[in-house]
Formats: structure tokens, sequence, C-alpha cells
């Protein structure tokens, strides 16, 4: 059970990191950097790295510098405020970010690097720029850096150089109005994540992928059909369902009266996935273009198309499953942009780019497409989703008043009967975004147990959705009003 199941893996994993807190907390505490009671100007320079020339710096402070018990690494939430203070504290704890090092380390990474036939997955750049924080895995060839610290404060929050750790830590940044702090976020680096346009943009860099960024010094982020071939987890993202899913280091009573929250966050997860799908593409497109990649790039197909193993009847003789489609051709069938129109809806958008959408998914759906003709297509899409994102970034969404019927009805239009997995499962967290209410969630159970992985799976089994479970949780919500 797919995004019911993130929780409960994070209740097993709980216990032994509880047990390795303490010490991990207690060693960082000691070297604490920045933390306000100890350190000189001179001492905290020292401790970011003591080896490398400060011209050579990502201007990265690394999580330990976050830690100290007055800033960030108390024990218990500071109550009253906004900023708890205990952020590092839960993250080391609870958070699986914080172990993603770790997972370099284990047994499955093991197998992936000798599948892959590269040395160690924790050596690699191609790994590290997602399992910690992405400007330490590019330095981390020429400087010193810890990058036993997986994903850590600054791979969310931004470059905390030593600027930004002077100004947030004074009397007058407490009493600066929100609109003045967003500023000085964007002028020291730091990305404003209580704007959702600007946190769904930062977590699928890494949970959907990006081309580098050499201004930022972050590497390329690309988990392409190699690395899934060598045995890595399917990216499903999904941003409302997977920021649930992070145990809130934040004071989540901050969006209390916003009534619109979930909503905002959502539709910034469609729109954010998309273009950094549509970026990551033309990525691909152009190393293919250099004879740096391969062309096409299986990763953005259609998995279970040529995964699924032949059955009879097969899945297939469904009525309408090729739509227009030549048998044999590969379809495309990306985890992001399927619910675009439901995304442009809400936010106010021009329906228009969806028929972009649309003509791409066809275009790829064949073979034929050439790495430039892919290129082109991609960039274009990615460029109109990007003036769309800026623009929400500072107005962010007025939903219609009617939003909830308006994004039943338009979710109902769906291909039901042809619908892929990945169709399925998006339409059904769509649903449970609607459905925080607890008979709400209980229409949704049926559903669930149709889409989940088969026990042992890591994906679904040749898969084959009941579009009665769909159609019915559709209907029963439309009806409760
Ligand atoms: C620098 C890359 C990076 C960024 C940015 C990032 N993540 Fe992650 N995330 C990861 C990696 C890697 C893992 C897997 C950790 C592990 O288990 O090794 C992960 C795991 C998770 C998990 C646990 C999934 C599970 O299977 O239990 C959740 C939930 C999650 N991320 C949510 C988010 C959200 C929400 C954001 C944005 C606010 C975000 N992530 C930003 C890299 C990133
Ligand atoms: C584009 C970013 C990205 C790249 C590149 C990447 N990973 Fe991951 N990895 C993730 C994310 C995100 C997750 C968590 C997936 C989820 O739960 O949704 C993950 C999960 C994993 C897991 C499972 C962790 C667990 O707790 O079960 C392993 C192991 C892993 N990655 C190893 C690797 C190795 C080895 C490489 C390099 C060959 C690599 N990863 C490259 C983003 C990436
Ligand atoms: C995977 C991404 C991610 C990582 C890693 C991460 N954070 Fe956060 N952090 C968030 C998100 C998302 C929020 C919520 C923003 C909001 O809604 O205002 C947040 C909120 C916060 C806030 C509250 C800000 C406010 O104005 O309310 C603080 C403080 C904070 N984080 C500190 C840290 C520290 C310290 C670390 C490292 C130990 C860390 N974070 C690691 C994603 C992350
Ligand atoms: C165009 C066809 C095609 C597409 C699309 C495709 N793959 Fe593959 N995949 C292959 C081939 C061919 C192999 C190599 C099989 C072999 O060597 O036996 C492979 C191997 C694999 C393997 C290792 C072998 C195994 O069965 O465990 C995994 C895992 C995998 N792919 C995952 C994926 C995922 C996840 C996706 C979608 C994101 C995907 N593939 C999309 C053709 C494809």
């Amino acid at each position: 059970m797919y995004p019911l199941n993130l929780s409960y893996l994070h209740s097993i994993k709980l216990t032994c990191f509880c047990l390795l807190f303490w010490a991990i907390s207690f060693i960082f505490t000691s070297q604490d950097s920045f933390s306000q009671e100890q350190d000189s100007p001179s001492t905290k320079k020292a401790a970011i790295n003591p080896s490398a020339s400060e011209a050579k710096h990502p201007p990265i402070a690394t999580s330990s510098s976050c830690s100290g018990r007055g800033c960030h690494g108390g024990s218990e939430p500071v109550s009253g405020q906004i900023v708890q203070q205990n952020e590092f504290s839960t993250w080391l704890a609870h958070d699986k970010h914080a172990n993603a090092y770790q997972s370099l380390l284990s047994e499955r990474a093991k197998t992936m690097a000798k599948n892959l036939g590269i040395p160690a997955a924790h050596k690699d750049l191609r790994c590290l720029a997602c399992h910690t924080t992405p400007q330490i895995a590019q330095a981390q060839s020429k400087l010193d850096f810890p990058l036993d610290l997986g994903v850590g404060c600054e791979s969310c929050h931004g470059t905390a150089s030593p600027k930004w750790l002077g100004i947030h830590t004074t009397e007058a940044w407490k009493n600066t109005a929100p609109e003045s702090k967003k500023a000085q976020y964007e002028n020291e680096g730091m990305n404003y994540l209580g704007n959702a346009f600007i946190q769904a943009k930062v977590c699928v860099a890494c949970h959907v992928g990006a081309p580098a960024n050499p201004e930022t010094g972050i590497p390329a982020r690309d988990a392409n059909h190699d690395i899934m071939a060598a045995g890595h987890p399917r990216l499903t993202f999904e941003s409302l369902s997977y920021q649930k899913n992070m145990p809130p280091h934040w004071n989540t009573k901050k969006y209390t009266s916003n009534t619109n929250r979930d909503l905002e966050i959502w539709v910034a997860g469609q729109l954010a996935g998309l273009s950094s799908s549509m970026e990551l593409s033309s990525h691909r497109a152009e190393l293919a273009l250099n004879n740096q990649g391969i062309w096409p790039e299986f990763a953005e197909s259609s998995c279970l198309s040529c995964h699924a193993d032949f059955q009879q009847p097969s899945w297939r003789d469904k009525k309408n499953y090729y739509q227009g489609r030549k048998p044999g051709s590969i379809p495309y069938d990306s985890w992001t942009g399927i619910l675009l129109s439901e995304a442009l809806l809400i936010s106010g958008q021009d329906k228009q780019i969806s028929n972009l959408y649309t003509t791409l998914a066809k275009e790829r759906s064949s073979f034929k497409v050439s790495p430039k003709e892919a290129r082109a297509s991609a960039d274009m899409l990615a460029g109109q989703l990007a003036k769309i994102q800026k623009e929400l970034i500072t107005k962010g969404i007025t939903p219609p008043k009617d939003w909830r019927t308006l994004l039943l009805d338009q979710l109902s239009k769906h291909n039901l009967e042809t619908a892929t997995w990945n169709e399925s499962t998006q339409i059904a967290l769509a649903l449970s975004m609607l459905s925080s209410k607890k008979p709400e969630q209980a229409i949704l159970q049926n559903l669930w147990e149709n889409l989940a992985y088969p026990s042992g799976y890591e994906s679904p089994k040749g898969y084959s959705p009941d579009p009665k479970a769909l159609e019915s949780a559709l209907q029963k919500l439309k009806n409760l009003k």
C-alpha cells in the first residue's frame, strides 16, 4: 500500500534511529562550529573545513553548524515559538534524509554498485548527488567535507553561507516581517520553503531528478534506467503525500488557518514534478546528442510495458488498450504530467499548455522521435511551466470557490477503463488529498488495496488496475459533498 506504507516504514525504523541518536548527536554538538555560545569567528572557519582554502568553498556550512542546543539542536520544541529549535534533533532521529548516505553503504547499494561496475556507491557522484547535500557531493573530490550527514539541512533550505548564519540569529530578524524575510532568503541563496511553489521545486530536484546547475555547484541528479536496472527503487514522488510522510520539524500549527495549504502543496508538486522531468529529459537528450548518453532513455517510458510477464489472457487484451497506438510500440507513461490539466484548473492557468503535454506524450510513444526533436519539445513545455511557476511563487493560488467539485469532475474525465497504474495512482493520491476526514478515507481503502504492490514486489505486478475501484471511489466522494 504505497502511500500508507511510507509512514509504516518510518515507525519500524524509529527504534534503531533513537538508539543511534544520542551517540551521534553528542558528536555533532561537541564539534558544533556555529553554536552561538562557544566559537570565535576564526575557529568557526577552521571548523567548517580546516584544509581547504576559502575561495573554493561552496557556501555550505554543513548540518552540524545548525545543531547547537541553542540553535536547532534542542531536545524538545520550544513552546510558543514558530521556530521550535529542535529541528536538527527531529531530522537526525526520525527523518530518512539523515540516513540517505548510510543507504549507499547498504547491501542493496553494494549490489547496485556491482551491477553498475563501479567501485563503490558511496564514492560515486551519481549516487551522492541525491544521497547527500548536492553541493557537498560536487565539491567532495576537492574538499574535505563530511559526507556522512546524508541529505542535510542545506539540501532543502539552501546554502547557509556564513552570512546567513549571522543574519538569522539576531533579535532584529525575529521581528522582521515575512515579506522582507522572503527577500532576505533570496539574497542569501536560501530557499523560502514556506512558499509551496519554492518548496516543491526543491523536493522534485532529487525525487524526480534535475540537470546540473554549474552556477550553484549542483551536479546532475539523474536516476536513469541504468540505475533502475541496477536495483534502485522507482521514483514516484507526489508532494503532499511525501510531505506528510516526512516527520515535520516545523510548526504545523502555522497553517491551521490556511485551509488551502494541502491543495497548494499538491498543485505545486504536480507542476514542479513535470517541469523537473522535462528539464531532465532535455538534459538526457543533450547528452545523447553529444554522444555521452543513450537515446531513447528507457526510464521515461512505461516500465511495465517492457517488464510485465506474459500472461494469458493478457492485460493488454483490454478494450482500447492501444488507443490507436501501434501494438509493439513503447508507450510513454510518465509518472509526472498526468494531472497537469487538474493543476492548471485549480491554479487558474491557461489550459492550452496541457495540449503541449498531450502532443509530447504522443510523440514520445514512438521511438522514432530523435533526441533533437525530443529536446525541443521538452524545452518548450519546461519553459511554459517555468513561467507559470514564477507567477505562482509571487501570487500563490486562489482556487475557484467550488474547486472540490470541479476537481472531482475533471478527474472523472480520465479514461478509467484504460488508465495505467501511474495514472490510477496519481488520481488516487489526488482523491486522498481531498479526503482529510475519516469517512472519506474509508472510501479509499478499497482503492489502495487494489493499487498496492504485492508483497515481495517494488512495483505493481503485470498490472491491471480495477477501473471499478476508482470509479466507485470517485462517485462516492462526489455524493458526499
Ligand atoms: C538532496 C536530495 C533530496 C531532497 C532535496 C529531498 N529529498 Fe526526500 N529523499 C531523498 C533521498 C535520497 C531519500 C531516500 C533516503 C533513504 O532512505 O536512503 C529520500 C526520502 C524521502 C522520504 C522517505 C520515503 C520513504 O520511502 O519512506 C520522504 C517522505 C521524502 N524524502 C520527502 C521529501 C520532501 C517532502 C522533500 C522536499 C521538502 C524532499 N524529500 C527533498 C533525497 C532528497
Ligand atoms: C535522482 C536522485 C537519485 C539518484 C541519482 C540516486 N538515488 Fe537512490 N534514492 C533516491 C530517492 C529519492 C530514494 C527514495 C525513494 C522513495 O522512497 O521514494 C532513493 C532510495 C535509494 C535506496 C533505498 C533506500 C531505502 O531506504 O530503502 C538505495 C539503496 C539507493 N537509493 C541507492 C542509490 C545508489 C547506489 C545510487 C547510485 C547508483 C542512487 N541511489 C542514485 C534518489 C536518488
Ligand atoms: C528534505 C528537506 C528538508 C531538510 C533536509 C531539512 N528541512 Fe527544514 N524544513 C523543510 C520544510 C519543507 C519545512 C517547512 C517549511 C514551511 O512550511 O514553512 C522546513 C522548516 C524548517 C524550519 C522552520 C522554518 C519556519 O520559518 O517555520 C526550520 C527552523 C528548519 N526547517 C530547520 C532545518 C534544519 C536545522 C535542518 C537540518 C537539521 C533542516 N531543516 C532540514 C524541509 C527540510
Ligand atoms: C524499452 C523497454 C524498457 C523500459 C521502458 C524499461 N525497461 Fe527496465 N529493462 C529493460 C531491459 C531490456 C532490461 C535488461 C533485461 C535483462 O538483461 O534481462 C531491463 C532491466 C531492468 C531491471 C533489472 C532486471 C530486473 O528485471 O530486475 C530493472 C529493475 C528495471 N529494468 C526497471 C525498470 C523501471 C523501473 C523502468 C521504468 C522507469 C524500466 N525498467 C523501463 C527494458 C526496459
